[in-house]
Protein backbone atom coordinates (compact mmCIF):
# COMPACT_ATOMS: atom_id res chain seq x y z
CA UNK A 1 0.00 0.00 0.00
CA UNK A 2 0.91 3.66 -0.96
CA UNK A 3 1.65 5.78 2.03
CA UNK A 4 -0.80 7.90 3.14
CA UNK A 5 -1.22 11.12 1.38
CA UNK A 6 -3.72 13.87 1.44
CA UNK A 7 -3.29 14.78 -2.53
CA UNK A 8 -4.94 12.86 -5.07
CA UNK A 9 -2.48 11.04 -8.22
CA UNK A 10 -2.78 14.48 -9.87
CA UNK A 11 -1.40 16.17 -6.69
CA UNK A 12 -4.32 18.82 -6.21
CA UNK A 13 -5.61 18.44 -2.41
CA UNK A 14 -7.93 15.42 -1.57
CA UNK A 15 -8.34 15.39 2.64
CA UNK A 16 -6.68 18.02 4.82
CA UNK A 17 -5.21 16.63 7.42
CA UNK A 18 -2.30 18.38 8.01
CA UNK A 19 -0.20 21.93 6.61
CA UNK A 20 3.08 19.98 7.40
CA UNK A 21 4.80 20.07 3.89
CA UNK A 22 2.28 22.29 2.58
CA UNK A 23 4.69 24.47 0.19
CA UNK A 24 4.06 28.38 0.10
CA UNK A 25 2.40 28.41 -3.47
CA UNK A 26 -0.22 25.86 -2.41
CA UNK A 27 -1.19 28.32 0.78
CA UNK A 28 -1.58 31.76 -1.14
CA UNK A 29 -3.93 30.11 -3.39
CA UNK A 30 -6.02 28.88 -0.76
CA UNK A 31 -5.82 32.11 1.02
CA UNK A 32 -6.53 33.77 -2.05
CA UNK A 33 -9.69 31.79 -2.76
CA UNK A 34 -10.81 32.24 0.88
CA UNK A 35 -10.44 35.79 0.51
CA UNK A 36 -13.56 35.50 -2.64
CA UNK A 37 -15.80 34.29 0.37
CA UNK A 38 -14.93 37.73 2.69
CA UNK A 39 -18.27 39.81 2.20
CA UNK A 40 -17.34 43.57 2.28
CA UNK A 41 -17.69 45.22 5.70
CA UNK A 42 -20.91 45.25 6.49
CA UNK A 43 -22.46 43.20 3.63
CA UNK A 44 -24.65 39.80 3.97
CA UNK A 45 -22.28 36.93 3.91
CA UNK A 46 -21.65 35.19 0.47
CA UNK A 47 -23.60 32.39 -0.81
CA UNK A 48 -23.44 30.01 -3.34
CA UNK A 49 -24.77 26.64 -5.21
CA UNK A 50 -21.11 25.42 -5.63
CA UNK A 51 -21.59 22.39 -3.18
CA UNK A 52 -25.48 21.69 -4.03
CA UNK A 53 -26.19 17.97 -3.91
CA UNK A 54 -22.90 17.72 -1.55
CA UNK A 55 -23.53 16.22 1.64
CA UNK A 56 -20.88 16.93 4.89
CA UNK A 57 -20.70 14.99 7.76
CA UNK A 58 -19.60 16.83 10.64
CA UNK A 59 -18.14 14.54 13.13
CA UNK A 60 -17.02 16.12 16.74
CA UNK A 61 -15.91 14.92 19.97
CA UNK A 62 -14.43 17.59 21.59
CA UNK A 63 -15.95 20.63 22.42
CA UNK A 64 -16.48 23.38 20.00
CA UNK A 65 -18.36 26.16 18.96
CA UNK A 66 -16.42 28.33 16.44
CA UNK A 67 -14.58 25.40 14.02
CA UNK A 68 -18.32 23.41 14.21
CA UNK A 69 -20.71 26.25 13.41
CA UNK A 70 -18.02 28.25 10.93
CA UNK A 71 -18.11 24.53 8.96
CA UNK A 72 -21.40 23.90 9.30
CA UNK A 73 -22.19 27.34 8.06
CA UNK A 74 -19.41 27.09 5.25
CA UNK A 75 -21.16 24.01 3.81
CA UNK A 76 -24.65 25.76 4.25
CA UNK A 77 -23.45 28.78 2.67
CA UNK A 78 -22.15 26.79 -0.64
CA UNK A 79 -25.50 25.05 -1.04
CA UNK A 80 -24.36 21.42 0.65
CA UNK A 81 -26.76 19.52 3.46
CA UNK A 82 -24.60 19.21 6.53
CA UNK A 83 -24.93 16.14 8.86
CA UNK A 84 -23.69 17.31 12.46
CA UNK A 85 -23.07 14.06 14.81
CA UNK A 86 -21.77 13.85 18.12
CA UNK A 87 -20.19 10.47 18.48
CA UNK A 88 -17.09 9.30 19.93
CA UNK A 89 -14.43 7.86 16.77
CA UNK A 90 -11.55 7.66 18.96
CA UNK A 91 -12.49 5.09 21.80
CA UNK A 92 -13.14 2.73 18.44
CA UNK A 93 -10.25 3.16 15.82
CA UNK A 94 -8.55 0.07 17.13
CA UNK A 95 -11.38 -2.18 16.52
CA UNK A 96 -13.95 -2.66 13.31
CA UNK A 97 -16.48 -0.24 14.42
CA UNK A 98 -14.95 3.20 13.08
CA UNK A 99 -15.13 1.67 9.97
CA UNK A 100 -18.96 0.79 10.21
CA UNK A 101 -19.88 4.41 11.49
CA UNK A 102 -18.20 5.58 8.50
CA UNK A 103 -19.48 2.92 5.92
CA UNK A 104 -22.78 3.75 7.32
CA UNK A 105 -22.47 7.30 6.87
CA UNK A 106 -21.39 6.69 3.12
CA UNK A 107 -24.73 4.37 2.61
CA UNK A 108 -26.26 7.76 3.56
CA UNK A 109 -24.12 9.67 0.68
CA UNK A 110 -21.80 11.85 2.85
CA UNK A 111 -19.39 13.47 0.69
CA UNK A 112 -17.05 14.99 2.96
CA UNK A 113 -16.73 14.13 6.78
CA UNK A 114 -14.83 17.20 9.02
CA UNK A 115 -13.39 15.30 12.04
CA UNK A 116 -12.21 16.70 15.42
CA UNK A 117 -11.13 14.14 17.45
CA UNK A 118 -8.60 14.04 20.65
CA UNK A 119 -6.69 11.14 19.71
CA UNK A 120 -4.15 11.55 17.28
CA UNK A 121 -4.16 9.29 14.18
CA UNK A 122 -8.12 9.37 13.79
CA UNK A 123 -8.61 11.65 10.79
CA UNK A 124 -5.90 9.73 9.21
CA UNK A 125 -7.48 6.23 9.71
CA UNK A 126 -10.87 7.36 8.60
CA UNK A 127 -9.13 9.15 5.15
CA UNK A 128 -7.45 5.82 4.40
CA UNK A 129 -10.51 3.90 4.75
CA UNK A 130 -13.51 6.08 2.66
CA UNK A 131 -14.88 5.70 -0.74
CA UNK A 132 -12.37 7.60 -3.45
CA UNK A 133 -14.86 10.25 -3.67
CA UNK A 134 -15.16 10.93 -0.39
CA UNK A 135 -12.65 13.78 1.23
CA UNK A 136 -11.88 14.36 5.13
CA UNK A 137 -11.00 17.44 6.50
CA UNK A 138 -9.56 18.01 9.94
CA UNK A 139 -11.23 20.25 12.71
CA UNK A 140 -8.76 19.66 15.25
CA UNK A 141 -6.58 16.44 15.77
CA UNK A 142 -5.77 16.34 19.81
CA UNK A 143 -2.68 18.13 20.30
CA UNK A 144 -1.29 18.05 16.90
CA UNK A 145 -3.44 20.10 14.21
CA UNK A 146 -5.69 22.31 13.23
CA UNK A 147 -4.96 22.94 9.78
CA UNK A 148 -8.19 25.15 9.29
CA UNK A 149 -7.44 27.29 11.94
CA UNK A 150 -3.30 27.58 10.42
CA UNK A 151 -4.67 29.14 7.00
CA UNK A 152 -7.52 31.27 9.13
CA UNK A 153 -4.85 32.82 11.22
CA UNK A 154 -2.45 33.36 8.12
CA UNK A 155 -5.51 35.20 5.91
CA UNK A 156 -6.13 37.30 9.30
CA UNK A 157 -2.09 38.30 9.01
CA UNK A 158 -2.45 39.25 5.17
CA UNK A 159 -5.41 41.11 5.35
CA UNK A 160 -3.92 43.37 8.24
CA UNK A 161 -0.22 43.18 7.20
CA UNK A 162 -0.17 42.52 3.40
CA UNK A 163 2.41 39.94 3.57
CA UNK A 164 4.73 38.05 5.92
CA UNK A 165 8.44 38.16 4.84
CA UNK A 166 9.43 41.37 7.11
CA UNK A 167 7.33 40.81 10.49
CA UNK A 168 8.03 39.57 13.54
CA UNK A 169 5.18 37.02 14.67
CA UNK A 170 5.26 35.79 18.68
CA UNK A 171 2.64 32.82 19.74
CA UNK A 172 2.55 33.36 23.29
CA UNK A 173 1.22 30.84 25.92
CA UNK A 174 0.65 27.09 25.67
CA UNK A 175 2.47 26.14 23.15
CA UNK A 176 3.41 22.78 23.82
CA UNK A 177 -0.18 21.53 24.20
CA UNK A 178 -1.77 23.59 21.39
CA UNK A 179 -2.67 22.03 18.09
CA UNK A 180 -3.10 26.05 17.24
CA UNK A 181 0.36 27.09 17.85
CA UNK A 182 1.53 23.67 15.75
CA UNK A 183 -0.47 24.22 12.79
CA UNK A 184 0.32 28.17 13.07
CA UNK A 185 4.52 27.29 12.61
CA UNK A 186 3.67 25.02 9.77
CA UNK A 187 2.12 27.47 7.97
CA UNK A 188 4.08 30.73 9.13
CA UNK A 189 7.26 28.90 8.02
CA UNK A 190 5.86 27.78 4.48
CA UNK A 191 5.10 31.62 4.28
CA UNK A 192 8.55 32.66 5.53
CA UNK A 193 7.43 34.87 8.30
CA UNK A 194 10.40 37.32 9.06
CA UNK A 195 11.06 35.97 12.10
CA UNK A 196 9.07 33.53 14.53
CA UNK A 197 8.98 33.72 17.94
CA UNK A 198 7.36 30.90 20.36
CA UNK A 199 7.14 32.67 23.99
CA UNK A 200 6.10 30.36 26.86
CA UNK A 201 6.84 29.60 30.47
CA UNK A 202 8.86 26.48 30.35
CA UNK A 203 6.38 23.82 31.56
CA UNK A 204 4.90 24.69 28.15
CA UNK A 205 7.31 25.29 26.22
CA UNK A 206 6.73 22.25 23.16
CA UNK A 207 10.06 19.71 23.37
CA UNK A 208 13.19 20.90 22.02
CA UNK A 209 13.69 19.95 18.71
CA UNK A 210 9.85 20.64 17.59
CA UNK A 211 9.29 23.95 15.93
CA UNK A 212 13.10 24.21 15.09
CA UNK A 213 12.80 27.38 12.82
CA UNK A 214 11.13 29.70 15.77
CA UNK A 215 13.11 31.39 18.58
CA UNK A 216 12.39 30.40 22.41
CA UNK A 217 11.70 33.15 25.12
CA UNK A 218 10.76 32.23 28.30
CA UNK A 219 9.69 36.12 29.05
CA UNK A 220 6.67 37.36 27.49
CA UNK A 221 8.18 41.36 27.91
CA UNK A 222 11.62 39.58 26.04
CA UNK A 223 9.17 37.84 23.50
CA UNK A 224 6.77 40.36 22.53
CA UNK A 225 9.09 43.27 22.18
CA UNK A 226 9.20 44.67 18.46
CA UNK A 227 6.45 41.90 16.84
CA UNK A 228 3.85 42.78 14.35
CA UNK A 229 1.34 40.02 15.36
CA UNK A 230 0.88 38.40 18.94
CA UNK A 231 -0.99 35.31 18.89
CA UNK A 232 -2.16 34.44 22.23
CA UNK A 233 -3.35 30.93 23.00
CA UNK A 234 -5.37 29.36 25.63
CA UNK A 235 -4.53 27.54 28.29
CA UNK A 236 -5.63 24.02 27.95
CA UNK A 237 -5.89 22.31 30.85
CA UNK A 238 -7.67 19.96 29.56
CA UNK A 239 -4.35 18.37 28.04
CA UNK A 240 -2.16 18.70 31.01
CA UNK A 241 -1.35 15.68 32.71
CA UNK A 242 -0.26 17.20 36.05
CA UNK A 243 -0.22 20.50 37.27
CA UNK A 244 2.29 22.31 35.28
CA UNK A 245 1.01 25.92 35.77
CA UNK A 246 0.44 27.91 38.71
CA UNK A 247 -3.29 29.43 39.09
CA UNK A 248 -5.21 31.74 37.12
CA UNK A 249 -4.32 34.82 38.51
CA UNK A 250 -0.42 33.93 39.00
CA UNK A 251 -0.70 33.03 35.64
CA UNK A 252 -2.06 36.20 34.48
CA UNK A 253 0.30 38.31 36.58
CA UNK A 254 3.65 36.45 34.87
CA UNK A 255 2.24 35.46 30.81
CA UNK A 256 -0.99 37.29 30.40
CA UNK A 257 -1.02 39.89 27.68
CA UNK A 258 -2.07 43.03 29.75
CA UNK A 259 -2.27 46.44 27.89
CA UNK A 260 1.19 47.51 29.82
CA UNK A 261 2.86 44.39 27.78
CA UNK A 262 1.05 45.12 24.77
CA UNK A 263 3.02 48.55 24.31
CA UNK A 264 6.20 46.41 24.25
CA UNK A 265 5.30 45.47 20.87
CA UNK A 266 5.00 47.94 17.44
CA UNK A 267 2.30 50.21 17.90
CA UNK A 268 0.61 48.60 14.95
CA UNK A 269 0.80 45.07 16.34
CA UNK A 270 -2.51 43.22 16.29
CA UNK A 271 -3.21 40.94 18.97
CA UNK A 272 -4.49 37.41 17.83
CA UNK A 273 -6.27 34.28 19.22
CA UNK A 274 -8.30 31.62 18.30
CA UNK A 275 -10.65 31.38 20.91
CA UNK A 276 -12.09 30.33 23.33
CA UNK A 277 -10.54 32.93 25.45
CA UNK A 278 -9.82 32.53 28.93
CA UNK A 279 -10.55 36.30 30.28
CA UNK A 280 -8.06 37.54 32.80
CA UNK A 281 -5.71 34.76 32.32
CA UNK A 282 -3.90 34.53 28.97
CA UNK A 283 -5.45 38.16 27.85
CA UNK A 284 -6.74 41.21 29.83
CA UNK A 285 -10.44 41.73 28.70
CA UNK A 286 -9.26 45.42 27.81
CA UNK A 287 -6.96 43.84 25.55
CA UNK A 288 -9.36 40.89 23.64
CA UNK A 289 -11.91 43.77 23.59
CA UNK A 290 -9.50 46.64 22.65
CA UNK A 291 -8.61 48.26 19.09
CA UNK A 292 -5.81 46.17 18.15
CA UNK A 293 -7.75 43.03 18.82
CA UNK A 294 -8.48 40.69 15.79
CA UNK A 295 -10.29 37.85 17.71
CA UNK A 296 -13.45 38.67 15.49
CA UNK A 297 -12.13 39.14 12.49
CA UNK A 298 -10.17 35.77 12.60
CA UNK A 299 -13.72 33.94 13.43
CA UNK A 300 -15.14 35.80 10.28
CA UNK A 301 -12.24 34.55 8.09
CA UNK A 302 -12.69 31.14 9.58
CA UNK A 303 -15.81 30.66 7.57
CA UNK A 304 -14.09 31.94 4.68
CA UNK A 305 -11.06 29.54 4.50
CA UNK A 306 -13.45 26.73 5.10
CA UNK A 307 -15.76 27.54 1.83
CA UNK A 308 -12.40 27.37 0.30
CA UNK A 309 -11.45 24.32 1.46
CA UNK A 310 -14.88 22.94 0.91
CA UNK A 311 -14.70 24.24 -2.69
CA UNK A 312 -11.14 23.33 -3.35
CA UNK A 313 -11.74 19.19 -2.24
CA UNK A 314 -15.09 19.40 -4.42
CA UNK A 315 -13.29 21.05 -7.42
CA UNK A 316 -10.48 18.45 -7.75
CA UNK A 317 -13.24 15.51 -6.75
CA UNK A 318 -14.87 16.75 -9.96
CA UNK A 319 -11.56 17.69 -12.20
CA UNK A 320 -10.67 13.44 -11.25
CA UNK A 321 -14.23 12.30 -12.88
CA UNK A 322 -14.59 10.37 -8.85
CA UNK A 323 -18.66 10.25 -8.67
CA UNK A 324 -20.14 8.19 -6.24
C1 LIG B 1 -8.98 25.96 19.42
C2 LIG B 1 -9.10 24.46 19.43
O1 LIG B 1 -10.10 23.91 19.81
O2 LIG B 1 -8.14 23.88 19.01
N1 LIG B 1 -10.16 26.63 19.27
C3 LIG B 1 -10.64 26.76 18.01
O3 LIG B 1 -10.66 25.84 17.23
N2 LIG B 1 -11.05 27.99 17.67
C4 LIG B 1 -8.16 26.50 20.46
C5 LIG B 1 -8.39 26.11 21.86
O4 LIG B 1 -9.25 25.33 22.19
O5 LIG B 1 -7.64 26.63 22.66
Amino acid sequence: MLPFSQYDAAGRLRHLITLDGMSRDQILELLERSRHYLAPNGAMPIRTRALEGITIGNIFNEPSTRTRSSFELAGRRLGADVLNLEIQLSSRVKGETVIDTIQTLESMAVDVFVIRDAEPGVTQFVAENVYDHVSVLSAGEAHLSHPTQGLLDALTILQYKGGFRDLVVAVVGDVKHSRVARSAYQVFSALGVGELRIVAPDALMPNAGEMPQAARFSSIEEGIAHCDVVMMLRVQKERMTQASIPDSAEYHARWGLTKIRLGLARPDAIVMHPGPINREVEIASEVADGPRSVIREQVTNGVAVRMAILETVIGNRRLRGDHR
